[in-house]
């Protein structure tokens, strides 16, 4: 039987590698998507990937990375001040297959429904970052807002998957998540990356999370074993 296919776009990044690996391991066949000045940094996945040089952003790219792809797993950064993270979520948007599963990774500063709460050190965190990197002209953190309100407004079969703060080392297995950042069961507010993406990999068949934004956490920390429904 054929392997089904997946895209991965925004592969070179930690979490984009990190994917790779999940994705291969589960027995798909992976498309990948990155900057040409990237490729080097998944090189050692050569004869076993396909790769599409280009900005994430360019539509034309997306289109034929994604084409034949069951899933389209996006890593939306708000890198630049070319509205980079919006032009990536609009190109997935406009250019998968139709039927594709979309899921999207960013942090947990973003909100599906105003319901998340904040301690005071993500606020400050946000707001104090944000502003620093918009005067340098390195990161609008803005642009993920406005890429994940797009994301919300498709009737597509999305996932954003909102990651807490996130640490290198072994898997600790698949996160836990909630629907609100605040939510107890979040609140050790850590993930390794593997995990984080992990996740991403998970999503894929995980119907349950069509058209909702998890804020995940790992399976290992405090917060989860104290209050996983299991424990
Ligand atoms: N870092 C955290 O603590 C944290 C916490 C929560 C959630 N997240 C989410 O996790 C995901 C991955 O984040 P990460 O921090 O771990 O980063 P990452 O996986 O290393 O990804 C960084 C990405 O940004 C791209 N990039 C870097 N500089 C760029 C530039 N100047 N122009 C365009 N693209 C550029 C990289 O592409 P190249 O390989 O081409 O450079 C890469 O795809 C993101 O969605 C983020 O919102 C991160």
């Amino acid at each position: 039987m054929k392997a089904k296919k997946i895209c991965i776009v925004g592969a070179s990044g930690k979490l984009g590698q990190y994917m790779i690996e999940h994705a291969l391991a589960a027995g798909y066949q992976v498309s990948t998507v990155c900057r040409e000045q990237s490729l080097p940094k998944i090189a050692r996945f050569v004869g076993r990937i396909e790769m599409h040089a280009a900005p994430t952003d360019d539509a034309d790219t997306i289109r034929q990375a994604s084409q034949g792809c069951q899933a389209v797993l996006t890593v939306l950064v708000p890198w630049g001040m070319q509205r980079y993270a919006s032009g990536t979520a609009q190109a997935v948007l406009n250019e998968a297959p139709e039927d594709a599963r979309l899921i999207f990774s960013c942090g947990w500063h973003i909100s599906l429904d105003g319901q998340d709460r904040y301690d005071w050190k993500l606020k400050a965190i946000v707001a104090v970052a944000g502003r620093i990197a918009r005067w340098l002209r390195v990161v609008d953190i803005d642009d993920q807002v406005r890429a994940t309100q797009q994301i919300f407004n498709s009737d597509r079969r999305w996932t954003v998957v909102r990651g807490s703060d996130l640490e290198e080392g072994d898997s600790e297995g698949l996160p836990v998540w909630s629907k609100h950042v605040g939510d107890p069961i979040l609140a050790s507010n850590r993930t390794r990356r593997t995990d984080f993406a992990l996740f991403m990999v998970h999503a894929i068949n995980d119907a349950t999370l069509i058209q909702q934004a998890p804020a995940i956490c790992s399976s290992k920390s405090e917060s989860a074993l104290r209050y996983s429904p299991q424990h």
